[in-house]
């Protein structure tokens, strides 16, 4: 196929191009036929240009054009013109020119697609997902690609010039203890032996700071079958990093900086340094979760102490049991219905939750059916605790600690949506520092370890090993950004003895340990130096950076929350033949 090969771009074109001959390559974006005048716009990645094909000027080039529909591949050649007046478009760039046709070659066909390629279309995700590549034709989806790639370089550019080593480590390894379901390959030649796919490349970096590379970072794919939402996917991509000789501060600094520069560069937002810190004890008992959107405050106040001597029976019963009472605010909501209060008590029951104690602050004073039961006094106190106005409305719950903030958490994300106290153009990001180390698992009767089992305990928390794992604080960060985890780390145990007390405390036997992470604990044997680090969620920040609402619009092939791909069809079946290669069997 002969076509002539573009000159310029279809986003290119602008009144510095006027009265030139120009080539373009591209898409039929667009047909409109006006007064007998065919009109398309030619789209490519970089933009759109109005092809004018008008049959007083060429009738046979006019009549090709009439064969042109959506999608088609063309090449186009003729002269830049300016738009007659009033016909301008300035939402794109090459708005104020259109390309007066001379010479049309349609390089291929195209089916009429599914969906119209444009944004803000009304299909479902399924259609999309199908005909990827028609739907990575959008601008959003191209946009977002776009702003992905230029965070992979400003990230690679950033660790270069901090002196980190860009190493990958394997896809097929050894299960990493990271809490989730492994993806398995079988191996054809080690008859009933897997592989695991990474579900981080934990085990590999902390052996890269054995082998004393210092500083290693990598984007790196992990796996993990997990059940999926819209800020997980099945494969998801991190930027793995670990550092050796380094403490918290260290590793806050470094990320700080990586942080500011994609802010500057992709937004164009100084962020400011270091960032706020709360441990994750506050922010439970403020915000109800350890990823806590601070964008709007409408904390969580305790209130067994001004409760102490109330005969409310709900109350009473609560802080006899050594159960907790808090409340939030919501701002301008005493106005509610009874059944706007019945469908918050509603969603509070859907969290598990006995129940909600509300309370409308009005002109007259308290409307509440605890009034009765509660002092003046106290009722005062309950409103000045919580900061409540006159207008507000108090939601009150009373139950074990968990449970509480639990519920608290979600209510103050409701009010905050329901009374529109999110400023999406704000960014708020945290830390969430002193983790538990460990977690009781009642299922198991076990305890297991809240981040991984190579997080180091706090220094001034190791006596509490023996006593009272609970109460053990580990070493462990997150970063927070808007109410979203987008990076999690850890300063690592380097000494042998801790680290089969950690185990030991698991219970698991060393055996099973060798079993397990042998290869780890034998390279600890030789001289680990002390070391920690850290993994951001790639695919979370870019989706947080494009401002869309899932990481699937930001991942070029992703799969549905059921674990599929919908365009190539996987997983699928495979052949006998394959199976008995790999010594498998499927039984149905
Ligand atoms: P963690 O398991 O916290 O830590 O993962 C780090 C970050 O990865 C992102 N993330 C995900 N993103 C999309 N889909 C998923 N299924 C998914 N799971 C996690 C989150 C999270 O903060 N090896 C440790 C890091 C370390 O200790 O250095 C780890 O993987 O944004």
């Amino acid at each position: 196929m002969i076509y002539k090969k573009r000159t310029h771009t279809c986003g290119e074109l602008n009144l510095q191009h006027l009265d030139q001959f120009v080539t373009l390559n591209g898409w039929v974006d667009s047909r409109r036929d006006l007064g007998g005048i065919i009109f398309i716009y030619i789209r490519d990645r970089y933009g759109k240009t109005q092809v004018v094909f008008n049959p007083q000027e060429n009738k046979s080039l006019h009549e090709l054009a009439s064969a042109l529909r959506s999608e088609f591949v063309i090449s186009v050649t003729g002269i830049v013109k300016r738009r007659p007046p009033g016909q301008e478009n300035n939402e794109i760039t090459t708005g104020e020119i259109e390309l007066i046709a001379n010479e049309l070659n349609i390089i291929n066909k195209s089916e009429t697609p599914p969906f119209q390629i444009e944004d803000n279309i009304d299909i479902s995700e399924e259609i999309r997902l199908k005909y990827r590549y028609l739907d990575l034709r959008r601008q959003t989806l191209q946009r977002n690609l776009l702003t992905r790639h230029r965070l992979y370089q400003l990230t690679r550019k950033y660790f270069d010039e901090n002196g980190f080593v860009e190493i990958e480590t394997p896809i097929l390894m050894k299960s990493t203890p990271e809490g989730a379901r492994d993806y398995l390959v079988p191996s054809r030649v080690h008859p009933g032996k897997f592989y695991a796919l990474p579900q981080s490349p934990q085990t590999y970096k902390q052996i890269l700071m054995v082998a004393g590379f210092d500083r290693y970072f990598q984007i790196a794919k992990c796996f993990r079958d997990e059940d999926l939402r819209a800020d997980r996917q099945p494969e998801f991509t991190q930027i793995d990093v670990e550092m050796s000789f380094v403490d918290e501060g260290d590793i806050f600094k470094l990320v700080e900086g990586l942080i500011v520069k994609m802010f500057e560069e992709i937004k164009g937002i100084s962020i400011k340094t270091p960032f706020k810190i709360l441990t994750y004890k506050d922010a439970i008992e403020k915000y109800g979760t350890d990823k806590p959107d601070l964008r709007f405050d409408l904390s969580i106040k305790y209130l067994n102490d001004i409760l102490s001597n109330t005969e409310f029976k709900v109350f009473k019963d609560t802080i006899e049991k050594g159960e907790i009472v808090a409340g939030i605010v919501a701002p301008s909501c005493a106005h509610y219905s009874r059944s706007q209060i019945d469908n918050i008590t509603e969603f509070v029951k859907k969290l598990g939750g006995g129940g909600l104690i509300w309370m409308k602050i009005t002109e007259k004073g308290i409307d509440s059916p605890a009034s009765k039961y509660i002092s003046k006094d106290v009722l005062d106190s309950i409103v000045s605790r919580i900061n409540a106005k006159v207008g507000d409305l108090i939601l009150i719950v009373a139950d074990e600690y968990k449970k509480v903030y639990n519920i608290l958490g979600a209510l103050r994300i409701e009010i905050a949506n329901r009374q529109n106290l999110i400023d999406p153009n704000k960014y708020e990001l945290l830390w969430v520092i002193d983790f538990p180390l460990l977690e009781y698992n009642p299922d198991e009767s076990r305890y297991i370890a809240v981040h991984h089992p190579f997080t180091s305990p706090k220094f001034e928390d190791l006596e509490l090993l023996d006593k009272n794992p609970e109460k053990v604080r580990a070493r462990a960060y997150d970063l927070v950004l808007n109410g979203n985890e987008i990076a999690g780390g850890s300063i690592r145990i380097f000494n042998r003895e801790l680290q089969n007390k950690m185990f030991s405390l698991l219970g698991i036997s060393e055996a099973e340990a060798q079993k397990k992470f042998g290869f780890l604990l034998d390279s600890f044997k030789y001289g680990a130096p002390p070391h920690g680090g850290i993994a951001f969620g790639f695919d979370r920040i870019v989706m947080l950076l494009t401002g869309q609402k899932s990481i699937r619009d930001v991942i070029a092939f992703p799969k549905t929350t059921s674990a599929m791909s919908l365009m190539d069809d996987s997983p699928s079946e495979v052949d006998e033949e394959q199976l008995r290669e790999l010594h498998i069997k499927i039984e149905k």
